[in-house]
């Protein structure tokens, strides 16, 4: 367990012109350690996050039989080949906050025939299972106490797999990517009927030379996979993560006179939705000298204080391409003049807190007006917020909102608490350090 630490914030941040880089892609470093586990060999990987979310996954691989080792800057991952997990010594495989580590790697214990038990923090035991006990069930595995859709769960694989058809309709990576995980080791082939979402899993089986096709439809994608192809080990660099990036941007946009360079951020498209939203909001943002590497797109992004910003009526479409950005986007619009509205977010309430409610609280609490409904949310911005009295913030365990909320405060007058900062150790270890490199100041309390 992480220490317990408050971060209290007395100043606002001054104008600047700083390049900096942020820490791994988080999604990327999932994937790409759980699919070298499956891979026959040696895999090399560079630029894992080295977070909180991401420990507990080479943990739980290390528990299931696979060897890690970190040499230089690099990962090392001993593949032993599709459905190599072995039955853990432990009693559990401890998830902490991290839904991408459960979910997906529950798609790979489910072809794998033992039982195990999946447990997770506070926020992870609350968060919604049933999405992937449904599809993978369907091809074979059991979960335990049967009705039961949270953690504690546990999970009993097949040794013989059913290839199945499945759509996905909500737009998540992580059922998606669960089922894609499974079909690896099941004989034939499995489809997938996806609402679009981020397609990094997509993108390391084709590096990787699985047998996988997607075809971009009007709507969705339909994904297939023939599984029980042997993969062999892979080198593999891992960028920035353009979900990091997120806090730095709001800040430059919003700073007067202020200029920033990310270097070598991971530019998937489905992962620019945020930057895509600002655009329509008149943000000065661009990606520059983006190239192809290791099957993902990697650039820079150039982004300037944006005096002209305005309000946003956002369409659901973009959600899917934005999730973990939307508290900065409800920073961002709560400073702006105007009413701004976001739409489709219902997923929101489905992370590691309930977003909606959550960045609705602390908004208020610094004055700003907000309506809700299960899936939208309305904020009149105020440009001139003025604070009277130290408020307190509780990120409920939730590192997007902690982030979220260190940005408006650098942002405006005050004095503001943010109780439990040691959330953003999940995503984001180096994130107090970096926001110091551009000038924010902030003081520990333990
Ligand atoms: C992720 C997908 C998203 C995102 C999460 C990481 C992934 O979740 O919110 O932080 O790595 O696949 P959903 O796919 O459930 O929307």
């Amino acid at each position: 367990m992480n220490k317990r630490f408050s971060v209290y914030l007395n100043s606002k941040i001054k104008k600047f012109n700083k390049a900096i880089y942020v820490e791994g892609d988080k999604s990327i470093s999932h994937r790409a350690l759980m699919v070298a586990s499956q891979c026959m060999g040696i895999s090399s990987i560079k630029g894992i996050l080295e977070s909180e979310d991401i420990n507990n996954t080479v943990n739980c691989l290390k528990a299931l039989g696979v060897k890690i080792l970190k040499k230089n800057n690099n990962y090392l991952v001993y593949g032993n080949g599709l459905g190599s997990f072995r039955k853990p010594a432990k009693k559990n495989l401890y998830c902490g906050n991290a839904g991408t580590l459960v979910r997906l790697l529950s798609g790979l214990l489910s072809t794998s025939n033992f039982k195990t038990k999946l447990t997770g923090d506070n926020s992870l035991n609350k968060r919604p299972m049933k999405r992937i006990i449904d599809p993978l069930s369907k091809i074979g595995a059991n979960f335990f106490p049967k009705k039961k859709t949270t953690l504690p769960l546990f999970i009993e694989g097949t040794n013989m797999p059913l290839a199945q058809k499945f759509e996905e309709k909500i737009g998540s990576a992580q059922i998606k990517s669960s089922i894609l995980l499974a079909s690896l080791n099941t004989p034939g082939i499995t489809t997938i009927m996806a609402a679009p979402s981020r397609d990094h899993t997509e993108n390391l089986l084709r590096y990787i030379n699985a047998d996988i096709k997607v075809k971009k439809l009007k709507k969705e994608n339909l994904i297939t996979l023939r599984g029980m192809k042997n993969l062999f080990s892979f080198n593999l660099e891992i960028f920035g993560d353009q979900s990091s990036c997120g806090p730095f941007i709001i800040l430059a946009l919003l700073t007067p006179k202020s200029k920033l360079v990310i270097k070598n951020v991971n530019c998937n498209p489905t992962r620019l939705g945020f930057i895509k939203i600002l655009k329509k909001m008149n943000a000065k943002i661009k990606i520059i000298n983006t190239k192809k590497k290791y099957g993902e797109f990697v650039g820079n992004l150039v982004c300037e204080s944006s005096p002209n910003l305005k309000p946003i009526n956002c369409s659901k479409k973009l959600v899917p391409f934005a999730i973990d950005e939307f508290p900065l986007l409800f920073i961002l619009s709560s400073l702006i003049k105007g009413k701004s509205k976001w739409n489709g977010i219902a997923e929101l309430r489905k992370k590691e807190s309930d977003r909606i409610k959550i960045m609705e609280a602390g908004l208020r609490k610094v004055g700003i007006k907000t309506k809700s409904t299960k899936d939208s949310l309305t904020i009149t911005g105020n440009p001139n917020i003025q604070i009277k009295k130290t408020i307190h913030i509780f990120p409920y365990n939730d590192h997007r909102i902690a982030m979220a909320f260190f940005c408006l405060k650098q942002l405006i007058n005050g004095k503001v608490l943010i109780h439990d900062f040691e959330c953003v150790k999940t995503s984001f270890p180096k994130f107090l350090m970096t926001m110091k490199k551009i000038g924010a100041k902030y003081e520990i309390q333990k």
